[in-house]
């Protein structure tokens, strides 16, 4: 069992994982244009331009890599620019191509113009990352036929194609590969108001009767993520089938996501329990990653992954060079004194 599905924490609402149940869910409702897409504006407008460039010329569009933490909406981008494109796309991962010839099997499949989307790209081992990289630059691929002295290399003409690739992990991917994206765009953390929206739409498709209290309370403690919202949605519908005969209002989504221990500024049990552990066990901190991943019982890649980014950005925690520290609003999120220490270092900042 994976350490996040443990007792303590049954079924993760925050997790980078999916469940069977997310699968089914997130098919459902993932748009498909751009136009039912809400937030990232920046990454939006750009996708739009280029995309009409690229069939205004008809040629395939350019290699896209998307970034940012998990559930933000990169797969969806993926799918999303195909639907646009009109193209078909084949799915795989970095960690499901383990040989050169797993890559020149998708690869040899690909028709003219379709999106590849390789998932976890930085997950990629390197022989078959240097193998992507005559692909992807002039779309031909070096095969070998014959065995022993009757060995060949002959080359293999691809039709143009784009890769999208996404991960959690800009920073791991090597720069020859990085610089082979003509696109590149990092997600970010969504505001209440677009997660408002993509709630009403997710209620549309689902037939639930979600009231507008009840969407923007959800939406405002989903810690900015399209995938958390949704599953909150699915969650706090529960409990309206049976508390309210499916009607979601403000009290009852409070209730159920009080019963879901995500409080209000969106954190979970986890994200609590990092935060304590820091100020409790470590004095505030600065704590090194491995250390904190072995007291929170929790791998040291979903603490980097999946919780870390939504703790950075809200000001919870800091990163220095020689660990995370715990800053005011973590003591005072938890009801603790803060130190005096750190009280002047808020004074700094
Ligand atoms: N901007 C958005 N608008 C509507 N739904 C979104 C948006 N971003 C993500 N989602 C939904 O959230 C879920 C997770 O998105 P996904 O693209 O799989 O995230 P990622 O690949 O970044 O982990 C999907 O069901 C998707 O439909
Ligand atoms: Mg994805």
């Amino acid at each position: 069992m994976a350490k996040s599905e443990s007792a303590e924490n049954p079924a993760p609402l925050v997790t980078g994982k999916l469940t069977g149940e997310d699968v089914g869910l997130e098919r459902s409702l993932r748009p498909d244009r751009l136009s039912d897409f809400p937030g990232q504006k920046k990454v939006k407008d750009n996708l739009e331009v280029f995309i009409q460039a690229a069939k205004k010329r008809k040629e395939a569009l350019d290699h896209c890599l998307f970034y940012g933490p998990p559930g933000l909406g990169k797969t969806t981008l993926a799918y999303i620019i195909s639907k646009s494109m009109g193209v078909e796309m084949k799915t795989t991962s970095g960690p499901a191509l383990e040989k050169k010839g797993d890559l020149a099997a998708v690869l040899t499949s690909l028709k003219p113009f379709s999106v590849l989307f390789i998932d976890e790209i930085h997950r990629l081992n390197q022989v078959v990352e240097e193998y992507l990289y005559s692909a992807m630059e002039d779309f031909f691929l070096d095969m070998v036929t014959g065995e022993g002295l009757a060995a060949r290399t002959m080359k293999f003409k691809l039709p143009r194609f784009t890769l999208i690739g996404a991960t959690t992990r800009a920073g791991m991917l090597t720069s020859p590969l990085r610089d082979r994206f003509g696109i590149v765009a990092r997600l970010e953390f969504y505001e209440p108001q677009d997660l408002n929206l993509i709630l009403s739409r997710s209620a549309k498709i689902l037939g639930v009767d979600l009231h507008p209290e009840a969407s923007m309370e959800i939406a405002r403690r989903a810690r900015g993520t399209p995938r958390i919202a949704n599953r909150l949605l699915k969650r706090v519908s529960d409990f309206a089938t049976i508390e309210t005969a499916g009607k979601i209002d403000l009290p009852i989504a409070k209730k159920a996501l009080s019963a879901l221990e995500v409080d209000g500024r969106g954190l979970d049990a986890m994200d609590r329990r990092i935060l304590l552990t820091m100020i409790q066990k470590f004095s505030g901190g600065p704590v090194g990653i491995d250390t904190m991943a072995a007291a929170v019982n929790e791998e040291r890649e979903t603490l980097e992954d999946v919780y870390e980014p939504f703790l950075l950005q809200e000001g919870f925690l800091m990163k220095t060079p020689r660990g995370r520290c715990a800053l005011p609003l973590a003591y005072e999120h938890l009801g603790i004194k803060p130190p005096r220490s750190i009280e002047a270092q808020q004074t700094l900042l």
